[in-house]
């Protein structure tokens, strides 16, 4: 398959693109830092692996890589929207310029590729885009609280997407994760022993998107616990949510 990634530069994206080329795959990753800072030698220069640098908050630095694909003929078969950030709130006051750049990159940056492959899938009546959500989309984060309204938004565009587009013969997949061991957070660091039974590893988080390419299904959750919390607790309210979760607070 072709496949595009978003925030391929680290934690789980960079996980998922060294899976990819791995089984085969034709992988086109993005990123802002350079290749050479996105610890991806050991596929750098597989033919089929491209990473280009590209900032998904700015349309002319998206636009510019999509040229560059459809110069190289890249079109994807699959659409993964991994990128994005989580700017702790700086207490205990409320920073606009940081919210909206967490919505440019976690939502607008999501939108944009979305609204560039829909017609090429259409035509097709195939294709599939990928958003990798959090337990976050359902229950508020009161120490980020732009980033759970960003990925609240990213999970309600994927469920509007497909009843918009369905019977079209396209996927949208949301992935909804619990706490992964990666640098967009700090708050699980390594040789936190309370955080370790439950932080999945960015490898692991991998392995099931790699696997979720091949399933059917709309929503998908890891950890397995994930999924229980999310299906059967939906129901707890904030605060019950906020209590449980404190020992894994920054
Ligand atoms: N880690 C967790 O606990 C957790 C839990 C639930 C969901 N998630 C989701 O998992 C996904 C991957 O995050 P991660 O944990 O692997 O974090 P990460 O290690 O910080 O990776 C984030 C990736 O997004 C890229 N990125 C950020 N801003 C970008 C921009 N403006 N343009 C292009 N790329 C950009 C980063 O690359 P550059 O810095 O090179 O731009 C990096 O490759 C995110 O959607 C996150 O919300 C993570």
């Amino acid at each position: 398959m072709r496949i595009f990634v978003t925030g391929a530069s680290s934690g789980i994206g960079r996980s998922l693109v060294l899976q990819l080329v791995d089984e085969g795959h034709q992988v086109w990753g993005v990123g802002r830092r350079k290749c050479s800072l996105a610890g991806l030698e050991k596929i750098k220069d597989n033919p089929n692996f491209r990473y280009e640098e590209c900032d998904i908050e700015k349309n002319e630095s998206n636009a510019d890589v999509l040229q560059k694909m459809h110069d190289a003929g890249f079109m994807p078969d699959v659409v993964v929207l991994n990128a994005a950030i989580d700017l702790e709130d700086k207490m205990p006051v409320l920073d606009a310029t940081q919210s909206a750049k967490m919505m440019r990159t976690n939502y607008d940056g999501a939108f944009f590729w979305v609204s560039q492959f829909i017609e090429p899938f259409l035509k097709r009546g195939a294709g599939q885009f990928i958003a990798i959500s959090s337990i976050f989309s359902r229950w508020p984060d009161a120490r980020s609280v732009s980033y759970s309204a960003s990925k609240a938004a990213l999970s309600m565009l994927f469920r509007g997407l497909r009843g918009r587009y369905r019977d079209s013969g396209l996927d949208f997949k949301l992935i909804n994760l619990g706490p992964v061991d990666t640098p967009i957070n700090p708050r699980f660091e390594e040789g936190d022993k309370q955080v370790s039974l439950v932080v999945a590893s960015a490898t692991d988080t991998a392995q099931f998107i790699t696997r979720s390419l091949q399933k059917n299904g709309s929503d998908f959750y890891f950890p397995f616990y994930i999924g229980c919390v999310m299906r059967f607790l939906g129901w707890l309210p904030d605060r019950i949510f906020e209590l449980l979760t404190a020992p894994f607070k920054r």
